[in-house]
């Protein structure tokens, strides 16, 4: 987490992307991967995002990268709306992707300078051979690889390793906008902080501005500015970091933290652990109304009548439910 300025890098408006599924012979249906997500995220900030899997992070990170055509919505970067193919081009020279499996996305056959080499090479960043290979040591030193390891081969590495050498990749285009889908879900707790630590590093070195997705609310905590929790497609709530720790208001956002242990017993006799009970809905059959009223202790009737708005209920803290004030007095 580094400090931010107040200028918005990335505004996302009122975002969908339906994917068409079939769902029987010749019949296909919209499944609402992300539906109607408005957000947006300052230069330098770290933006967390979080949710149970299937309620649509990787798809809100793909979509605003442009890798998923948007079903609707506008995505505007450093004030400009990205819309033509130019615009495209020209975004993704500044904004990319580290993903999530450090296994499947190097190609074991390649050697760490290899990998490193094929953005530059694709997008033709240097002159000579001796600027290429100079890159790719710096590369590598930004990650805390050393230049021992350029040829070697991806499947020689831990997973720890691995991540270290995408995200080297990932920094050859000199991004200034990085969205890390879930970068550290794959690998063993105990290097989880180191690789998140050196996300943190990075940022304050190079500027850098993140999406940074997690289901794990304790994996984003430390990184993360602010904090946005996403169900079924929807954004139920979005406030600072710690404000979402102390007082989360959305019963989803209250669930998901009643479950991330706390170290004062205390704390965490107050916070009594919320189990859900059911299973995440399918997005193709989603409820009407509220989408989580089908697991929510507080439903009432009207839940099921309409969509609550994403309102602004303090500053900065944004909540999406029928019944904030009387849940939460
Ligand atoms: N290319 C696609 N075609 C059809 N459906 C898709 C596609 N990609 C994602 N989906 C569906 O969209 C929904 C959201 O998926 P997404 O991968 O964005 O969720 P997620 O929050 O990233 O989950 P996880 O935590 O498991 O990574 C899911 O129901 C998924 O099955
Ligand atoms: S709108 Fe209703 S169902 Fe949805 S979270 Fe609020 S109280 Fe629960
Ligand atoms: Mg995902």
């Amino acid at each position: 987490m580094s400090d931010t300025n107040n200028k918005v890098l990335v505004d996302i408006k009122h975002l969908k992307e339906y994917f068409n599924v079939n769902v029987g012979f010749f019949k296909s249906k919209p499944l609402k991967a992300v539906d109607d997500v408005s957000f947006s995220i300052k230069k330098g900030e770290t933006l967390g995002l979080v949710g149970e899997s299937g309620c649509g992070k990787t798809t809100v990170g793909r979509t605003i990268l442009n890798l998923y055509k948007p079903t609707a919505g506008e995505i505007w970067y450093d004030g400009k709306l990205i819309k033509t193919k130019e615009d495209i081009q020209e975004f993704r020279k500044k904004a990319t992707m580290v993903f999530q499996d450090p296994y499947s996305s190097l190609n074991p056959r390649m050697t760490v300078s290899d990998i490193i080499a094929e953005p530059l090479d694709v997008h033709e960043l240097y002159k000579t051979k001796e600027e290429r290979r100079e890159r790719i040591l710096e590369l590598m030193g930004y990650v805390g690889l050393n230049s021992e390891h350029a040829s070697r081969y991806a499947h020689e590495f831990s997973g720890g390793q691995r991540q270290r050498i995408g995200i080297a990749r990932s920094l050859a285009v000199n991004p200034e906008f990085i969205v890390c889908d879930e970068p550290v879900s794959a690998l063993d707790v105990s290097i989880q902080a180191q690789v998140i630590n050196m996300f943190d590093e990075l940022q304050d070195k190079l500027g850098l501005t993140y999406l940074f997705i997690a289901h794990d609310l304790l994996v984003v905590r430390h990184i993360s500015n602010r904090i946005a929790v996403m169900y079924l497609g929807k954004m139920v709530e979005l406030a600072d970091a710690d404000e979402i720790y102390n007082h989360p208001l959305h019963p989803y956002s209250k669930s998901l933290l009643s479950a991330v242990p706390v170290p004062d017993p205390k704390i965490a006799r107050a916070n009594k652990r919320i189990v859900l009970s059911g299973d995440i809905p399918s997005p193709l059959n989603a409820p009407s109304g509220c989408p989580f009223r089908t697991r929510c202790d507080y439903a009432k009737p009207e839940c099921a009548e309409c969509m609550p708005e994403f309102k602004e209920v303090s500053k900065g803290h944004f909540v999406a439910c029928h019944r904030t004030a009387e849940i939460n007095t």
